[in-house]
């Protein structure tokens, strides 16, 4: 076995989530390229309407999210955390091309497949932009980015992506973030918002089995990357939605009693039945939404809603007042 493999923080986590009781797994796992191209169908499939919202926002109301950025800020880079594919974001950047607001596009992704994807693909179609893609955690590469510069800054942290936290390690991730702007600098959320329970519940149990497929790719993951022996067919795919706490949350279930081997011949036992929690996707009300900003200090600006209102793109700027 590879010794550097050994330490790695993927085995490290993977290894402490399966361990623990209830046994869990962390979400910034499920996107090797396998998951980002999992993920990308997850996104063109009927019942995952956050896509087709959050597109109608940025391509309606890229102008007004811009206006109400430049107003303060005047010239200012594009910060992207978890920018994916960038497909939604593309609106926003050629808006901020035509209105001479912006020139700089620093997208951040986990993902390294996805990070050369943007950095080979986004700039051609982005004449004028400059894309400097940037392959890592958040807060690492937001580090990176503060000591390379000091323009000020839009962040965008869209696709409802704030929802792989529950509520309360979103204050404290939003806290974070703030550490790392200045006043006047912008956040621009996208919250999927509560609705009814059906329609949540459905995006996350498509009838074509992607979210499943999705689910298990990170089982098939460890299999490749840490010798495990998972077998994928004895794992059920389970997702559950609490209309009071906004919490839609995928687990894994045991489908027998089984054990699964490592190849540094650690075991893990699963009972029947026993589940592996995967990832919340949290839910917010417009309060809730409110509460969010104060609670990490920033200052709410101005909510784009898709005509549905089914999705929320919401911007606030740091500001002592
Ligand atoms: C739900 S997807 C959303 C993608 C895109 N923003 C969109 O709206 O389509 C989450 C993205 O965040 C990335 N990601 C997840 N955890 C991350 C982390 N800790 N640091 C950096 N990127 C992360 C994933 O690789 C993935 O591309």
């Amino acid at each position: 076995m590879n010794e550097l493999l050994v330490d790695s923080p993927f085995r490290q986590d993977i290894l402490k989530g399966l361990s623990a009781n209830p046994k869990y797994l962390l979400p910034k796992y499920f996107y090797d390229a396998r998951g980002d191209e999992l993920f990308q169908q997850i996104m063109h499939c009927p019942e995952y309407y956050l896509t087709q919202a959050e597109a109608e926002i940025l391509s309606l109301q890229s102008r007004r999210i811009l206006e109400r950025c430049a107003n303060t800020s005047g010239q200012f880079d594009i910060v992207e955390l978890g920018a994916g594919d960038g497909s939604k974001t593309i609106f926003l950047l050629q808006e901020a091309l035509r209105m001479q607001c912006s020139q700089q596009y620093y997208p951040i992704d986990i993902s390294p497949s996805m990070i050369a994807y943007l950095n080979q693909n986004l700039g051609a179609k982005l004449p004028g932009m400059q894309v400097s893609g940037l392959a890592g955690d958040y807060f690492d590469m937001l580090e990176q980015l503060q000591t390379a510069n000091d323009q000020p800054k839009l962040v965008l942290f869209l696709g409802a992506t704030v929802g792989n936290m529950l509520p309360r390690e979103a204050v404290q991730f939003f806290q974070q973030l703030k550490s790392f702007l200045r006043q006047g600098d912008h956040v621009l959320v996208g919250f999927d918002l509560k609705k009814n329970p059906q329609t949540i519940l459905d995006a996350y149990n498509d009838k074509g089995g992607l979210t499943k497929a999705f689910n298990l790719n990170l089982l098939q993951r460890i299999n490749r990357e840490l010798g495990a022996n998972f077998q994928l067919h004895q794992f059920s795919h389970f997702p559950v939605y609490d209309p009071i706490t906004g919490s839609c949350k995928s687990y894994l279930i045991s489908t027998c009693d089984q054990r699964v081997t490592f190849d540094d011949d650690t075991v893990i036992a699963f009972e029947r039945d026993e589940p592996i929690y995967m990832e919340v996707s949290q839910k917010y009300s417009k309060t809730e939404i409110q509460q969010l900003a104060s609670q990490a200090g920033f200052k709410p600006v101005e909510s784009f809603y898709d005509s549905r209102h089914q999705f929320a793109d919401v911007l606030w700027r740091v500001s002592s007042e």
